[in-house]
């Protein structure tokens, strides 16, 4: 069985003293937890997630990366220095990064291939839009996104990565996939995974994200091909991240 991972998304979200806080709060409800956890933050933070959560069981990375190795890049973060603070995720192709940024997928293989040149576990995220699910499109729109990962990826490297199944219209908006309609896509991307990596594929972790709370979880983690959460708002509340690990 693969083993439960819960990844908070902070978003642009936190200060150093929230952070602390938060951070701490975590820290205090951790015992009995059986996922694996880590928090993906904004990159002036990493030296901090560093400082408090080194050698604990609380993980660390970051929402994007570039594409690009170094040099004239302004306002770029290369995966070079995300290992420098010792991350060990690094979220790509958030659907917030694909609307607000023209990040195409073509930029997302990109990405996850930088970010698994440096030994970071690339989050690569995939999903549909309202309009896409209700034309029918929902298996064909993620399919091309995590297609255009494999497609880059060496096939051994296939399993190396997490998938972030995050429909657009459940992001931040208290609407959720229901448990099945989650599993039914899990399930397709599983089989895309082994379609290009065999048995491989039978490790990745796939993650569920959009609106998963203390209230859904538990169902939602239940689905043989759900792996774990992405979470936004409710990563932000101690009690409320700690609930959602505790229901793995
Ligand atoms: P949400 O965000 O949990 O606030 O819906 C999830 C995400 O965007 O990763």
């Amino acid at each position: 069985m693969r083993a439960k991972l819960i990844v908070g998304n902070w978003k642009m979200n936190g200060s150093r003293a929230a952070n602390a806080a938060l951070l701490d709060g975590i820290a205090a409800g951790l015992d009995g937890a059986k996922a694996s956890i880590a928090v993906c933050v904004p990159a002036p933070y990493l030296q901090q997630c560093e400082d408090a959560l080194k050698g604990g069981p609380i993980a660390w990375g970051a929402q994007d990366v570039s594409a690009y190795s170094g040099g004239a890049y302004t306002g770029e973060v290369c995966a070079k220095m995300l290992s420098d603070f010792a991350c060990r995720y690094v979220i790509v192709g958030h659907s917030e990064r694909r609307a607000y940024h023209g990040e195409s997928s073509e930029l997302v293989a990109k990405k996850a291939q930088a970010a698994l040149g440096e030994g970071l576990t690339p989050i690569v995220c995939v999903g549909e839009t309202l309009e896409q699910r209700e034309a029918g499109r929902t298996v064909d729109v993620v399919g091309a996104q995590l297609g255009a990962v494999l497609e880059l990826l060496p096939a051994e490297a296939v399993g190396k990565i997490v998938v972030a199944y995050e429909p657009v219209w459940a992001i931040g908006t208290g609407r959720t996939a229901t448990p099945e309609m989650a599993q039914e896509v899990h399930a397709q991307l599983r089989a895309q995974l082994r379609a290009r990596a065999g048995s491989a594929a039978d490790g990745v972790a796939i993650l569920y994200g959009g609106s998963m709370k203390p209230e859904n979880a538990h169902e939602l983690l239940a689905q043989p091909d759900i792996d774990g959460g992405l979470i936004g708002g409710a990563a932000l509340k101690a009690q409320d991240f700690l609930a959602i690990i505790h229901a793995t």
